[in-house]
């Protein structure tokens, strides 16, 4: 039974990252319902409105019991007139029209479809679905015109589509670790993503490689996707370079050396050792000055680092990035403007960004 009680307005802070965001909470419908819609924004590119709705979902999943009437409202921060109507629509209805519109809705569901896809972001996808493509048969015909990564992506749709398990994650992780290590022993490994946040499923699998001598993490991912590859364990690879402090990048993006990959993996505990399934990794390289930032960064979730970042901003005036955590005023200017990966430039150096704390 869910407790009930009367709303207190001091109940939740005013920054996602300030408050407790359960897996299981009190309002999944509400909060399903709001979620919808705040895709559906971001499908047609309307991040601003996307926000509000992902805000609105964000407080909801804090609230520490079921919320049975708008009076209940007054206890979360930033629930704006159209989260409202929707919110009353589904506590007295048990359903809004509008979210069953959008769910029902085909283009709604070719781009859930569509950006479900490994290498296929929103535009994309949009502008597929303005030439009139509508299934992944349609996208299979259109064949040439797919990048490398999406025809990979559309190739192992289906073992992609299907969640990975925490066992799995784990063993995909000893078994990088095991590899990193023959080529530099002291190489660590560490599971982030949803894994790290307690989820016991994901899509992919995130780890995030280290040393714990500055600067050695540098001789580690090309010796270990070439030898992963050797052994027939990689189906696709597509490796980035470090560029922390050399340029700018708009994207909010980090800038480690990274490989984003598809592995081929033994299922565990399938009888069978030839069943093999496609499974996502993304493996990100930081150097252990970064690895605190680093490891904050790629927990996620992207909420929680949105606010995180925001809070820092406002409530701190320091910047935070996957990279440091900096005080914007103390960073001076000597040639270059770097880009903390947040979105926001500031000027400075690689040296004059000493972290403030690891
Ligand atoms: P599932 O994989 O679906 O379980 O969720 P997830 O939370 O693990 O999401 P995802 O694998 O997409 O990303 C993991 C976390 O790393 C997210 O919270 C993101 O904020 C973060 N992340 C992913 N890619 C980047 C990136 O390029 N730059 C930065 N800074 N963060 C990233
Ligand atoms: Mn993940
Ligand atoms: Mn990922």
């Amino acid at each position: 039974v869910t407790p009930s009680k009367e709303p207190d307005p001091a109940v939740l802070p005013a920054y996602g990252c300030q408050r407790r965001t359960p897996l299981a909470h009190h309002n999944a419908m509400l909060t399903e319902a709001l979620e919808t819609l705040a895709r559906d924004a971001a499908f047609g590119g309307d991040e601003t409105r996307s926000l509000a709705f992902t805000r609105a979902a964000s407080a909801l999943k804090a609230l520490p019991w079921r919320l049975g009437s708008l009076r209940d409202l007054a206890a979360l921060p930033g629930i704006g007139k159209h989260c409202r109507r929707v919110i009353q629509e589904v506590l007295e209805d048990g359903s809004s029209a509008e979210v069953e519109a959008v769910r029902r809705s085909e283009q709604y569901r070719t781009m859930q479809l569509f950006t479900g896809i490994f290498g296929v972001g929103t535009r994309t996808a949009a502008s597929w679905y303005q030439e009139g493509l509508r299934t992944l048969a349609d996208l299979r015909a259109a064949g040439p015109r797919l990048s490398r990564q999406q025809q990979a992506g559309l190739q192992y749709w289906e073992d992609l589509a299907t969640p990975v398990t925490l066992a799995e994650a784990e063993a995909i992780r000893e078994l990088v670790q095991a590899e990193a290590r023959r080529i530099l022993p002291d190489a660590t490994v560490t599971l982030v993503g949803g894994f790290r946040r307690g989820k016991p499923t994901g899509h992919d699998v995130d780890l995030l490689l280290s040393h714990p001598e500055e600067g050695r993490e540098q001789a580690l991912l090309g010796p270990l996707v070439a030898s992963l590859e050797q052994q027939g364990l990689l189906l696709y690879q597509q490796r980035q370079p470090n560029t922390f402090g050399q340029e700018p990048s708009s994207s909010s993006m980090d800038q480690f050396e990274r490989c984003f990959a598809i592995a081929r993996l033994a299922l565990p505990g399938a009888g069978d050792p030839s069943a093999r399934r496609a499974t996502r990794v993304d493996l990100v390289v930081a150097p252990r000055s970064q690895f605190a930032f680093a490891l904050l960064g790629w927990t996620g979730s992207r909420h929680f680092e949105r606010e995180l970042r925001r809070f820092a901003g406002r409530q701190r005036g320091l910047a935070l990035s996957s990279h440091g955590l900096y005080d914007p005023q103390r960073v001076r200017t000597r040639g270059g403007t770097l880009w903390g990966g947040w979105g926001a430039p500031y000027a400075g150096t690689r040296a004059a960004l000493a972290p403030f704390c690891c």
